[in-house]
C-alpha cells in the first residue's frame, strides 16, 4: 500500500529532532542572537485596542506584498478595557495587565494599512462578529491570490477545539485607505488527527495552529506549516538517545522532560486553491525539549529551507533553558534533515534583563524581523512594568549558511513592502 506522502509525490520523510543537546548550547545574552533592548517609552500603536501576533500580508512564496501602494498588517487584536469594573483593581485603578493577560480568550483578526510600511492606521475587524464559528480568531496568514485583490486568509479557529480553517476575501484600495471585503464563509480545514498530532484528549494543553501556507519554490507544490505536538497520551513520550543528543556526561537526567512535546506540522494541498489539506508527518520535533514550536515559517535563501518559529522561557523542559523569541532551523530541502542555526536553534532572544519584551517574532525573506511588545520593566529591579500590545523596534538579520547575526534596528513596526501589486 502506498503511504500517503507516496500518493501525492511527496517523499516520506523522518521529522528532523531539536534536541537536549541542541538546546543546551542556547546562550542568552549573546549580543549576535539577542534583541537590542526596548526601551520603555514605546509608542502604541492604539488606546483601544492591544495587539500581538502580526501578519504581513504576502503571496504565497512569502514575499510582503503591498496593494496599490498601501501596505497591509493583520494582527491578533483585543479591547482594551480601562473603564470596565472588571479590571479595575482595589484602589479603583485600571489592571492592565490583567486585562492584557485575559486577551487570548477575546482575540479576533482586525487588519491596518500604511503608504510607508510603519505608522499603521487602523482598519478594523476582518470577519464580521458571528462569521467565526469559535470564541477566538487565532493566528495565521494572509495571502493575497492575484491581481483582483483576492486573499485567503488562513487562522486558527479556537475554543472549542481549534481547527484550521480559512476564509476568503477581498482587499480594495482607495487614495485615503483599504478596505476587506468579503471574509463571509469560513471553510474549516483540519484538525488534529492523534496519530500524528496530539489531540485535545490526549492532552488538554495540546497546541494545534497557526497556519503558514506556501508554495515550494523546488516542487511548486502547495504546503503549509503549522504549530502542533506529537501525537499520544500526554506523559506517554520517551525522551530516548535520539531526543537526549550527545550530551556530555552528567547531563543523561531528563527529569519530566516527557511532557514537552513541541513539533512543527506540515500538510500537503490536494487541490490548486488549498481547500483540501492532507496532513504529512512533523518536519521537526522537540520532544524532551519544549513543548512550544509557534507560528511556524519560513525563508528560501540561497536554496536553502530556513525554518523559524518562536518559543518560550516556561515551555522548555526540565535541564534546558533559553529566552523567549524566535528559533530557527536550515535545511537543504523541504523535508530535511534540518540542523539548528548557530548551533542551539536561538536566532533572536530577549536580553535576560528584560526577558518579557518582545514575542512572536516574524522573520520576512528581506531578513526584517517584526514582533510585538509584551512588557518592559520601568525600574531597576524590574518590578514595575509597562504593558505593550503594539509593535516592536523592527530588527534586521544576517542569515548566513548555518549562521544568523543581528545587524540592524529599525522603527516600530518598520514591514516595508517587497514587491507592490497593482490591482485591476
Ligand atoms: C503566539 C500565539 C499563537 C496563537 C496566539 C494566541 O503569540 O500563542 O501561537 O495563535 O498567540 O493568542
Amino acid at each position: 500500500m502506498k503511504t500517503n506522502t507516496e500518493k501525492f509525490g511527496v517523499t516520506p520523510h523522518q521529522p528532523s529532532l531539536w534536541t537536549r543537546a541542541d538546546a543546551l548550547k542556547v546562550r542568552a545574552d549573546d549580543p549576535t542572537t539577542t534583541q537590542p533592548l526596548v526601551r520603555a517609552d514605546f509608542p502604541v500603536l492604539s488606546n483601544d485596542v492591544f495587539i500581538w501576533d502580526t501578519m504581513p500580508l504576502r503571496d504565497l512564496d512569502g514575499n510582503v506584498t503591498s496593494v496599490d501602494g498601501w501596505s497591509v498588517i493583520f494582527t491578533l487584536t483585543a479591547d482594551r478595557h480601562p473603564n470596565d469594573p472588571q479590571y479595575l483593581d482595589e484602589d479603583g485603578n485600571y489592571d492592565i495587565l490583567r486585562d492584557w493577560n485575559d486577551r487570548h480568550g477575546r482575540a479576533k483578526m482586525y487588519y491596518w494599512f500604511s503608504r510607508t510600511g510603519k505608522n499603521w492606521e487602523f482598519g478594523g475587524r476582518v470577519m464580521a462578529e458571528g462569521v467565526s464559528p469559535t470564541a477566538r480568531e487565532w493566528a495565521g496568514t494572509p495571502i493575497l491570490l492575484n491581481d483582483r485583490g483576492e486573499v485567503d486568509l488562513y487562522y486558527t479557529a479556537v475554543t472549542p477545539g481549534a481547527t484550521i480553517v480559512k476564509v476568503r476575501g477581498r482587499v480594495v484600495t482607495t487614495e485615503h485607505g483599504v478596505s476587506m471585503v468579503g471574509f463571509e464563509k469560513v471553510k474549516p480545514l483540519f484538525e488534529a488527527d492523534g496519530k500524528m498530532y496530539q489531540t485535545e484528549a490526549q492532552n488538554a494543553f495540546w497546541g494545534f495552529r497557526d497556519p503558514w501556507p506556501f508554495r515550494d519554490p523546488n516542487d511548486g507544490k502547495l504546503y503549509m506549516l503549522f504549530e502542533g505536538n506529537v501525537a499520544g497520551e500526554r506523559g506517554s513520550h520517551k525522551v530516548g538517545e535520539a531526543e537526549i543528543g550527545d550530551v556530555p556526561p552528567g547531563y543523561e537526567d531528563v527529569g519530566n522532560s516527557r511532557f514537552q512535546t513541541a513539533c512543527v506540522g506540515i500538510a500537503v494541498a490536494r487541490d490548486a486553491d488549498g481547500d483540501d489539506w492532507e496532513m504529512l508527518p512533523p518536519l521537526l520535533t522537540a520532544v524532551g525539549v519544549n513543548d512550544q514550536t509557534e507560528r511556524p515559517h519560513f525563508v528560501f535563501q540561497d536554496g536553502k529551507y530556513y525554518l523559524f518559529t518562536i518559543s518560550h522561557t516556561f515551555t522548555y523542559a526540565d535541564g534546558v533553558t533559553g529566552p523567549d523569541g524566535v528559533y530557527g532551523f536550515v535545511a537543504d530541502s523541504l523535508f530535511g534533515p534540518y540542523v539548528p542555526l548557530n548551533g542551539s536553534g536561538l536566532v533572536l532572544g530577549n536580553p535576560s534583563s528584560q526577558p518579557f519584551q518582545t514575542y512572536s517574532h516574524y522573520v520576512m525573506p528581506n531578513g526584517l524581523v517584526t514582533s510585538f511588545i509584551d512588557s518592559v520593566p520601568t525600574d531597576a529591579t524590574g518590578t514595575q512594568i509597562r504593558v505593550g500590545g503594539t509593535e516592536a523596534p523592527t530588527v534586521g538579520l544576517k542569515i548566513k549558511g548555518q549562521q544568523t547575526f543581528v545587524v540592524a534596528e529599525y522603527d516600530y513596526g518598520y514591514i516595508p513592502p517587497m514587491l507592490d501589486v497593482t490591482l485591476k
